[in-house]
């Protein structure tokens, strides 16, 4: 009977630990790029904002953004219509190579987005 009660307890142990299944995580796709739908709001403002606003911000752009509030739809409208946006963020020559604080670019994929709505004529959409 003792025998029977170790087992058991063995049993319970086992199927403790034969629940520790990995459940599989599909990797992220990192080459999947939506450029299906690409507008001001929707593809460019937010990018704006987390990568540059901490210089570029209303609050703050007298002081760490050379006075260039890209909060403000026009500011960043005419630095498309100047070519500096595209040059900034491509790392081209001509223009100092934006985020200043940082040696990578933005992601292709933002990039991509941004050269798509500045293609189009920088809509504010
Ligand atoms: C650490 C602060 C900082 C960050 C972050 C930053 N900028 Fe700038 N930006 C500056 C400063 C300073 C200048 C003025 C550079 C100069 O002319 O010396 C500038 C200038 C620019 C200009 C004008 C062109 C030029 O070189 O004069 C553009 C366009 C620009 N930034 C875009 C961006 C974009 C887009 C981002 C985010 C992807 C960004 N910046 C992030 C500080 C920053």
């Amino acid at each position: 009977m003792k025998d029977i009660g170790i087992l058991f307890i063995f049993l319970i142990v086992a199927l403790a630990f034969s629940c520790k299944h990995e459940i599989p995580v599909a990797p992220a796709d990192t080459n999947k790029c939506d450029t299906a739908m690409v507008t001001y709001s929707i593809s460019i403002k937010g990018v704006i904002s987390a990568n540059c606003g901490h210089c570029h911000g209303s609050t703050v752009y007298t002081t760490k953004g050379s006075g260039y509030n890209f909060d403000d739809y026009n500011v960043l409208k005419n630095e498309v219509d100047n070519g500096n946006l595209a040059k900034a963020i491509n790392h081209l020559p001509g223009v100092v190579p934006m985020p200043l604080d940082k040696t990578e670019k933005i992601s292709t994929c933002e990039i991509r987005k941004f050269m798509i709505w500045i293609d189009a004529g920088a809509p504010n959409n």
